[in-house]
């Protein structure tokens, strides 16, 4: 049986760090391509000789060449500037519209039946500009960012609450910005309401802290977040290889749904071996709804600045 093959695009600290989450999990074999002369490879090799160590079967390739990447099953793109203190995530979109516009025509070239995961930002224009640029069928294409912004969540609030991280289940929507919806009337530790162990007031700091997760770790290192960021590409490419049908936050494809009206944002859906095999359509109350649709505005914002740049 051949294994599955994974390309990630990008070798910096999210690809790098996606391939070696990616590889921990025996996901499959991994490419990973970069532009710069010898970083791909370079980072591959160092990850291929942690394998005995960490024992990993699988084949971890760094590589300029996109013609090694042909026929993968997935491809994450990584690839893009990262946000330094003082920016927004939409301050890096006019540079990175055209990174993704590139190595979107390379995966309709190498590996036109793949499923996409788009990470650089800001993240749903991005994915609008890969889905625009491949036109693969929508639910093959997708973003993560609701599986690090619930990550972050869960872990404040496991961290607030003194329990295990495994026992939090939570719900995001929206874009991956500062105007990202965290739900936590949708929120559980263990099934008990998140609401019933916590009072609104810290609820409503711990969300603050959620919406500005990113930029709180650019702030401290003084360029963005990696291992998290890592950690959510490599869940969702999970859900997708081993068809688990796995219900988390990620940046899809919402027409009808959410009356969204054709726009990518990030809403709780079934993740699986077609790709985004459906989004779930939450009963949101007036306060829930208007800051969804707050989100959403500013999504279809940046999607018609991205339109003017393709
Ligand atoms: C963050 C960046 C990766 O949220 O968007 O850390």
């Amino acid at each position: 049986m051949a294994r599955n093959k994974i390309t990630i695009v990008g070798a910096g600290n999210v690809g790098a760090t996606t391939a070696h989450i990616a590889a921990t999990r025996q996901l499959g074999d991994i490419v990973l391509i970069d532009i710069v002369e010898g970083f791909a490879e370079g980072k591959a090799l160092d990850i291929a000789e942690a394998a005995p160590v960490q024992l990993y079967d699988c084949n971890v390739t760094g590589t300029l060449d996109w013609e090694k990447s042909a026929s993968s099953d997935i491809v994450i793109i990584t690839s893009g500037l990262p946000r330094k203190p003082g920016m927004s995530r939409d301050d890096l979109l006019a540079k990175n519209v055209g990174i993704v516009k590139d190595v979107s025509e390379r995966i309709v070239k190498h590996s036109p039946d793949s499923i996409v995961i788009v990470v650089c930002n800001p993240l749903d224009a991005m994915v609008y500009a890969a889905a625009e640029t491949t036109g693969f069928t929508k639910n093959k294409i997708m973003g993560m960012a609701g599986a690090l912004d619930s990550a972050r969540f869960s872990s404040f609030i496991a961290a607030e609450l003194g329990v295990s991280v495994e026992d939090i289940k939570c719900v995001l929507m929206g874009g991956h910005g500062d105007d990202m919806v965290p739900l936590p009337r949708f929120t559980s530790v263990s099934g008990i309401p998140l609401t019933q162990l916590l009072d609104a007031g810290r609820v409503a700091e711990l969300i603050e802290r959620t919406r500005k997760g990113g930029i709180e770790v650019v702030n401290l290192l003084g360029y963005s977040a990696y291992y998290a960021p890592a950690a959510g590409a490599v869940r969702m490419a999970e859900a997708i290889l081993k068809d688990k049908k796995t219900v988390l936050s990620c940046c899809t494809y919402c027409d009808s749904e959410y009356a969204v009206g054709g726009f990518f944002v990030g809403v709780p859906a079934i993740l699986g071996g077609s790709g985004v095999e459906k989004v779930i359509e939450l009963e949101l109350n007036k306060s829930e709804r208007a800051l969804l649709e707050k989100s959403v505005d500013h999504v279809k914002q940046l999607a018609a600045k991205v339109d003017k740049l393709l």
